[in-house]
């Protein structure tokens, strides 16, 4: 156990499983306590234990992240459990891979109700408190689907909507002493691709190529991310956008030598 998250409350949606179970048990690990809030309730449990056997201070709150009675009930709770919020991670999502004519409104709308909508709304009933005290920091997790075409149609849509909503609570409520960033992950392989895997279990050794520092990352690359913008060492760091891809979205990997002649 190090102390250099020592004293902080970190609250991270969707930490069940994958990215967000990293997230908290390498927070915890840090010394911060951690509120784990997920819909699935034997991943919660599973995260809670592990992080509570390792000595971490945690919490679990079992929330459905698409209503916003939930969502604000769940906050005011953690707020009242540990004294105050320090930093929100908005991690949980929903991705469908559907192209645009093969999206029905029902995958469009739950798309942006989980992936978009209530990282807004945990945003802002954790903010007045934040405000408050001068003090706050919000991460929102984003993805190189935001920034360039890569596919799953109405995620990268809901995704672009998470980049726009960290610059306006950057800009906003800084003067507030709210920092708020985005992690900007390329592909990380998780939970979350399964499905796609289970359709060519060779996925991840095929976007090898696309990828300068020849792999596809692990939500261990993502945890150090956090911590970093969790810590001390990023004081004056907001409204940025913390690329996280291996050199993905530097260019065009499998391009550049046919574009030269040496390919
Ligand atoms: N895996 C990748 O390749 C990748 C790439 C770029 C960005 N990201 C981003 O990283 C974050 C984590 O991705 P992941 O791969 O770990 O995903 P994941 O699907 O493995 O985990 C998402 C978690 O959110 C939870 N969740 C979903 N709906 C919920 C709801 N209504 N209420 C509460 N919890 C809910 C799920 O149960 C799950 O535990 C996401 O924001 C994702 O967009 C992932």
């Amino acid at each position: 156990m190090n102390n250099s998250l020592k004293g902080k409350t970190v609250v991270i949606t969707g930490s069940g499983r994958s990215i967000g179970r990293e997230m908290a048990i390498r927070i915890a690990a840090e010394g911060a306590s951690v509120a784990l809030l997920e819909i699935n309730k034997e991943n919660l449990e599973e995260v809670r234990s592990t992080i509570a056997a390792a000595g971490g201070d945690v919490r679990a709150y079992e929330i459905d992240l698409g209503s916003e009675s939930q969502i604000i009930e769940t906050i005011s709770k953690v707020e009242k459990d540990f004294g105050k919020i320090d930093c929100l991670i908005n991690n949980a999502m929903v991705h469908e891979a559907e192209d645009l004519l093969n999206t029905t409104l029902d995958v469009w709308n739950k798309s942006i109700q989980i992936t978009l909508t209530a990282a807004f709304l945990c945003i802002r009933q954790a903010l007045p408190a934040m405000i408050k005290r001068k003090n706050g920091n919000i991460i929102n997790i984003g993805t190189v689907n935001a920034k360039a075409m890569i596919g799953s149609d109405s995620y990268s849509a809901a995704k672009a909507g998470v980049h726009a909503l960290t610059r306006t609570v950057a800009v906003r409520y800084g003067v507030d002493g709210i920092r708020c960033n985005t992690i900007v992950p390329g592909t990380i392989a998780t939970a979350a691709w399964q499905a796609r895997v289970d359709r060519n279990p060779n996925v991840f050794e095929d976007l090898k190529p696309w990828y300068p520092l020849g792999r596809v990352g692990t939500p261990n690359d993502i945890a150090d991310a956090a911590i970093f913008l969790i810590s001390e060492n990023s004081q004056w760091i907001s409204g940025s956008e913390l690329v996280v891809d291996g050199g993905l979205l530097a260019g065009y990997a499998p391009m550049f030598r046919t574009v030269e002649g040496s390919d």
